[in-house]
């Protein structure tokens, strides 16, 4: 048995990570902005609180961030934890396929944190995964409110449930740090469109959708799916069994 603390362990991931490590019987501190809503109370981007939640914890899941914001905050935060991590036997980040290949701010911005964190000295693991089944059911299931959804249908993603996620997580957890793992992604590779056939069969919209040929560089990754990694089908759940399963979504608050 391990201590552990997990960043962003009150978020979509990051319950998932918490109810897996605590069924494996580690003890876990989970840091949280809200009172109440982990065990311990801090703020990674002023990291008021970090050092005590960090304090005797000899594996780490940085699993928090912050991609609300439009200058994404999460290099400062991983610089605050890195400060206080001490020595931890074991970081493990959780990145995503392709962040080095789509010039996305909030990519950029991952980016850096595996540089900090490969930089820091602390042993690492990487782990970069798909896109998350409740991401892409939030955001068809905004465009679903629309009378005509306009939307990238020619993108592709490869979906992964976050609880085949978490397991992945504790499994590499338990080994030695590996620097970077290898991709982690969903069962099956599908466009956009297809994902909101597969929404639609089962909510009954979108109504109507017409596809927007997005320009530029990033809208080409999507395109051409860097975002996927098909050669790692490693999760379980797909698509449909999600939205088959799932009525409510953490991303939807
Ligand atoms: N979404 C995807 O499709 C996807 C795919 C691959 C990888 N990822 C990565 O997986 C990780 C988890 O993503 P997610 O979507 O599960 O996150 P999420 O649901 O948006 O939750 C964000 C978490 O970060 C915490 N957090 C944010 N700012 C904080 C701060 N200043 N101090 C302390 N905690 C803070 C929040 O805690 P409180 O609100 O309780 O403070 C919350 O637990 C991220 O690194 C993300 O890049 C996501």
């Amino acid at each position: 048995m391990s201590t552990v603390l997990i960043t962003g362990g009150t978020g979509a991931l990051g319950t998932r990570i918490v109810d897996r490590l605590r069924r494996d019987g580690h003890q876990l501190r989970v840091l949280s902005r809200r009172a109440g809503a982990g065990t311990h109370l801090g703020d990674l981007n002023t990291g008021a609180g970090v050092a005590e939640a960090a304090a005797g914890a000899d594996l780490i899941v940085h699993a928090a961030t912050d991609s609300r914001r439009l200058r994404c905050p999460d290099p400062v935060q991983t610089e605050h934890l890195l400060r206080a991590v001490g020595d931890a036997r074991h970081l493990l980040y959780i990145s995503i396929v392709g962040i080095d290949q789509i010039p996305f701010r909030y990519y950029r911005g991952k980016l850096a944190c595996e540089r900090l964190i490969a930089d820091s000295g602390v042993p690492y693991t990487i782990l970069r995964a798909t896109q998350f089944h409740e991401l892409l059911a939030a955001a068809i299931g905004a465009a679903a409110r629309l009378p005509l959804a306009p939307l990238p249908l020619d993108f592709r993603f490869q979906p992964v449930a976050t609880a085949d996620v978490a397991t992945r997580i504790a499994e590499l957890l338990d080994g030695e740090p590996v620097g970077t793992a290898a991709d982690f992604g969903g069962p099956e590779v599908l466009t956009l469109g297809q994902l909101v056939e597969i929404w639609r069969a089962a909510h009954g919209g979108p109504r109507r959708t017409v596809r927007i040929p997005l320009p530029g560089r990033i809208a080409g990754g999507f395109r051409r799916g860097v975002n996927t990694c098909p050669e790692h089908r490693d999760g379980t759940e797909t698509f449909a069994q999600f939205v088959a399963e799932n009525e409510t979504n953490p991303y939807a608050r």
